[in-house]
């Protein structure tokens, strides 16, 4: 049975489609379209669907729309209640939404109710060999509540038969915070915390004041913080109450009045601004930590797993990890809205076709590889045909190695494209960490902000030589800090908080990735590159052949290895 994921109620625009317990194929629309997270969060854009997402998971499978038998949104117009989602925020006076979104309540909803026939009519027409003569969409249409679609996407591609499962994100229909457990083939939810209380919200608000694009650049905010200190963290803690009952409320404030107007976009950056971003981040952790202590005593549970835009904080999950009641801990690589789709797919697949005393129904997600891939023919063809300078190579890996031996930095574009925010060996800028002005050299060549971090992605089995307890981390997600007696041979990517945000890789999640870095391990010793995504400042990651060539052209990277092949400037 096919079924097919979509989110789009708000952003990061998703498709994944599955089949009977298997992933076949998932990816973010922005990648296409090449407008970052798809679309923004806003009323007026509901209507949009990821159609380029929804093709290429059809063309993976080799089937149209007509074949797929079963279409799960990740978003349950009908769970909204009476108090809605832009006029509430207004109504409880908590976000900073503007006036202009009074009255878009219906037609948000009105758009997510249309969405069936938006799907079958409203296709663009460039993409009408897989769309098009859809049948009886209505009829296979199932709309999959927004929090159980992030925990189904946490849970069922986890590497636990059981698991207690915590979702976090800005708002679904009304919850913010789901509490569930996990077993097998079942997951239910044992509590949620709804609007207006959300930490997600909490977090883009603050976003907002320190001059960065709210429901985007979260991330920017968590680096930001640990050049500061927690000298506004009382501020925090007077309108963050959190219960013993797993309930928490955040009182409304206007950040303003504490600290005066707020950063504006091109400002520069004083003490103030890290602190607060510092003080934020601890506010933060302190309370997740006490939702999991409470979430761990209601299911006994030896695992967490964690899904929801918040679970892409992977500092917040490194306090979990190292301080929460959980043995192991596992995130959710597309933790945000995009990974609904997947979810959603995954709930209702489990539901349809898995029966709770059967064994497990879904594998574990060992990898993100789950978008387009280009063949060396295709690419041959496009790069003769665009007059391009390319040559092949004999030894991809061991070709490579030496160029970044030679302190440069390469542009890789292999196999299937990552699912999710994070570049992983698929679409990836790489270079040495061994020289500490990598890091600057990295953020200008990106046109990146100068505290910016850049991350490492170290070989599997060599990781606990050179980052603190450093477990599998395959996606990204938990910072280690890195070992006192290492720092020296790879400072490009220790943070200024000693830590870094590690990828682990082992030689079945992405053979040639792997088989690079043993390759440089052994020309300097390291067995450690720095790895940031392939793109340029405000574009997403490239996807196609041409995506890479457009940006390695426009960009001052050393060399492309593109499949066999290398560009060189
Ligand atoms: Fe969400």
């Amino acid at each position: 049975m096919y079924i097919l994921g979509i989110n789009a109620a708000f952003h990061d625009t998703a498709a994944a489609l599955v089949k009977d317990g298997k992933i076949i194929a998932a990816a973010e629309e922005e990648r296409f379209t090449h407008i970052k997270h798809g679309k923004r969060p806003v009323p007026f854009s509901t209507w949009e669907l990821p159609f380029h997402a929804i093709d290429y998971c059809l063309k993976t499978a080799g089937i149209t729309l007509q074949d797929v038998d079963r279409i799960a949104y990740s978003f349950d117009p009908e769970s909204v209640s009476e108090a809605s989602v832009y006029e509430s925020q207004l109504d409880d006076d908590v976000l900073t939404a503007p006036d202009v979104y009074q009255g878009w309540d219906t037609l948000f909803l009105n758009y997510i109710r249309k969405a069936p026939e938006q799907l079958r009519d409203g296709y663009p027409h460039h993409l009408q060999k897989r769309l098009a003569d859809a049948g009886d969409i209505t009829g296979k249409w199932v709309y999959v509540n927004h929090h159980n679609a992030h925990a189904a996407s946490a849970f069922f591609p986890s590497p636990f038969q059981e698991a207690a499962v915590l979702t976090l994100d800005g708002r679904g229909e009304k919850a913010t915070t789901g509490y569930f457990i996990g077993k097998g083939n079942s997951l239910v939810q044992i509590d949620s915390v709804d609007m207006p209380h959300s930490l997600g919200m909490l977090y883009e608000k603050i976003t907002t004041y320190l001059g960065f694009l709210h429901s985007s650049d979260e991330y920017k905010v968590m680096a930001l913080a640990s050049y500061g200190q927690p000298v506004y963290l009382e501020d925090f803690r007077s309108v963050i109450h959190v219960g013993d009952d797993g309930q928490y409320t955040i009182d409304d404030f206007d950040p303003v009045q504490w600290w005066g107007t707020g950063r504006k976009k091109d400002d520069p950056f004083e003490q103030l601004h890290h602190d607060i971003a510092h003080s934020l981040q601890k506010a933060l952790e302190e309370t997740v930590l006490k939702l999991t202590y409470w979430l761990h005593e209601q299911t006994g549970a030896e695992n967490l797993c964690l899904a929801g835009g918040v679970a892409l904080n992977c500092v917040m999950n490194a306090v979990i990890r190292d301080q929460g009641p959980f043995k192991n801990v596992w995130v959710q690589p597309a933790a945000g809205d995009s990974g609904t789709a997947l979810g959603a797919a995954q709930w209702l697949d489990v539901l349809l076709n898995s029966t709770e005393d059967q064994a497990r129904y879904t594998a574990p997600m060992e990898h993100v590889f789950w978008g387009p891939e280009y063949t060396d023919q295709e690419i041959e063809k496009f790069m003769i045909w665009a007059k391009m300078p390319y040559k092949r190579l004999t030894n991809i890996a061991r070709e490579t190695a030496a160029i970044l031996a030679q302190d440069k930095i390469i542009a890789w574009h292999q196999g299937r494209m990552e699912f999710g925010p994070r570049s992983l060996g698929a679409r990836s800028i790489l270079a040495s960490p061994i020289h500490p002005e990598m890091q600057a050299r990295l953020n200008d060549i990106k046109d990146r902000e100068d505290f910016r971090p850049v991350a490492p992605v170290v070989l599997e089995d060599d990781a606990p030589e050179w980052f603190e307890d450093a477990g599998v981390s395959p996606f990204m997600l938990f910072v280690y800090p890195v070992k006192e007696d290492r720092a020296g041979r790879i400072p490009a990517v220790r943070h200024t908080d000693g830590t870094a945000r590690v990828q682990t890789v082992n030689r079945a999640q992405h053979p040639l990735y792997y088989d690079l870095i043993s390759e440089f391990k052994a020309l300097t010793g390291v067995p450690v590159l720095v790895n940031t995504s392939f793109n340029t400042r405000g574009e997403p990651i490239v996807c196609s052949p041409r995506d890479a060539i457009e940006c390695f052209w426009t960009s001052p990277f050393d060399a492309l290895i593109i499949n066999s092949f290398i560009l060189e400037k």
